[in-house]
């Protein structure tokens, strides 16, 4: 297998534990841990398999001019970057309990992003065991990514990491 570009963000919180142990799940020495906030289109360039990490933080910062967040300033980046050949696979932190109206919403948005500059994304997982009302992180019935709920469900978080990771090994080139 090629190496993987985990590219993540925001750093020093849940997602950053989480990127840290899906590396280590995944062999430490077949992933590059980078955070976006460091990164440019050029990075992501670098690798055919790629995982993205990415936590939900609301819709007020997301749309906001002003919010200077990791993902906000790595999403003109994300834009500039082909995915004609790229292997994609999206984890996101979220809370279903406080925001179940948008749980994990930026798992979906960020796949957006990318679906339209042709990204193929890998790792789409069942909704059962999560209870929610809306997300914008479902397509065709499914969560296109891993959501991971660090605030009320740690003791779920090593399991749903390790059945996605024996779901998206093999996929990645
Ligand atoms: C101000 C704020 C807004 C949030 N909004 C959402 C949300 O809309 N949807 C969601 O699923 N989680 C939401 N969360 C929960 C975070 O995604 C969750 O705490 C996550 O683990 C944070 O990851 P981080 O420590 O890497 O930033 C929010 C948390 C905060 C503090």
């Amino acid at each position: 297998m090629k190496k993987i570009g985990l590219f993540y963000g925001p750093m020093g919180g849940s997602t950053e534990r989480v990127a840290k142990k899906i590396a280590t799940v995944l062999g430490n020495e077949n992933v590059d841990l980078i955070p976006v906030k460091e990164s440019k289109f050029t990075d992501i360039d670098k690798y055919e398999n790629i995982i993205f990490g990415i936590s939900t933080i609301g819709k007020e910062t997301w749309e906001s001019d002003k919010s200077a967040n990791d993902w906000d300033v790595f999403f003109p980046e994300i834009e500039k970057a082909d995915y004609t050949n790229k292997i994609i696979a999206i984890f996101g932190l979220g809370d279903q309990i406080t925001y179940d109206l948008h749980f994990v919403d930026s798992i979906g948005i960020l796949s957006e992003k990318i679906i339209s500059k042709g990204a193929q994304i890998i790792g789409q997982v069942d909704t059962d065991g999560y209870d929610f009302r809306e997300s914008k992180a479902i397509v065709d019935g499914k969560f296109i990514g891993l959501p991971v709920n660090e605030d009320f469900e740690p003791e779920l978080t090593d399991e749903r990491i390790n059945n996605w990771i024996n779901q998206i090994k093999n996929k990645f080139k």
